[in-house]
């Protein structure tokens, strides 16, 4: 198959290939009866009238309906394809959204804001919300779909070639809609596979003060860091959060001293954030910080 923007980009050209060709007819014929008949000024006495012309309302009323039902037939078309008619999703993703976070599910492993898929690749997304109405978009590689709570919508991406792709979620959802940036990092195949078994583990980190500060405060009643007892579902997995590139769904660059910023007042970097500041001595802080950018 061909990327979804691909299908689009092709529509898009055939109806503006249509439209100025229409434009063009128009106003041909209008310089030239202004060019033919502009001596007819100079005429005195009453205008021209006309009787009806049965074959010429005839022709510009089908004329346009002709025209609508073959953009009509072409959408349909379109539609279907960048949907993956006839193409099967050689994988399907989980994707939740959440105020003002996204969630990704690879079969029970989860991680967010980041989306990994293998290039060259239909995959399928089935997505929902947790809270209100979100919009997944990422103009590359997919068209744009609702995440409604209570229902699942299906969206397929593809992707040619590897790399970083941006998208933005786009249906106003709360103060921080601006801060809920998608990532899709497309990878090879390998580095896929790769990428996903690391993800299946618990976290591997032979640094422990970190993790006594984040079970001893209330971070466990929201996130969950596989292979602790934190199981908390509400806030982003955090299992891998040092391999992620950003925080806070891309407000801000992932590393320990904007971590450090970010868990002292979240509110000033994602004001209205549903995250609470916690008080830590900065002893706390330095070792949650580095621990949290070094579960990789
Ligand atoms: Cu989520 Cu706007």
């Amino acid at each position: 198959m061909r990327p979804p923007a691909d299908a689009i980009g092709t529509l898009s050209l055939i109806v503006g290939a249509i439209a100025l060709l229409i434009f063009i007819g128009v106003e041909g014929a209008l310089v030239y009866a202004i060019w033919r008949y502009r001596a007819s000024r100079q005429t005195a006495g009453e205008p021209a009238t006309f009787e009806r012309n049965r074959r010429l309302e005839i022709a510009w009323t089908a004329a346009p309906a002709v025209i609508l039902a073959v953009i009509f037939v072409l959408t349909l078309g379109t539609m279907a394809e960048i949907h993956g008619a006839g193409v099967p999703p050689a994988m399907r993703i989980a994707a939740t959204g959440h105020q003002w976070w996204w969630e990704f599910s690879y079969g029970g492993v989860k991680t967010a804001n980041e989306l990994h898929i293998p290039v060259d690749t239909p995959i399928d997304l089935d997505l929902t919300s947790a809270d209100v109405i979100h919009s997944f978009w990422v103009p590359e590689l997919g068209p744009k779909m609702d995440m409604l709570p209570g229902v699942t919508n299906r969206l397929r991406l593809f992707a040619r070639r590897a790399g970083s792709f941006d998208g933005q979620c786009s249906e106003f959802c709360g103060v921080e809609h601006a801060w809920m940036r998608i990532r899709v990092v497309v990878q090879s195949q390998s580095e896929f596979d790769a990428w996903l078994r690391t993800e299946a583990q618990p976290r591997a980190t032979t640094e422990t003060g970190g993790e006594r500060v984040l079970l001893s405060n209330i971070c466990v009643s929201c996130h969950t860091v596989r292979g602790t007892a934190a199981a908390g579902t509400a806030g982003p997995d955090l299992t891998h959060v040092g391999a992620r590139a950003t925080i806070a769904a891309g407000a801000l660059p992932n590393d320990v001293a904007r971590m450090r910023a970010w868990l002292v007042e979240p509110q000033r970097y994602k004001p209205g954030v549903l995250m609470p500041s916690v008080p830590l001595s900065d002893a706390d802080l330095d070792a949650l910080a580095a621990y949290l950018v070094g579960l990789r």
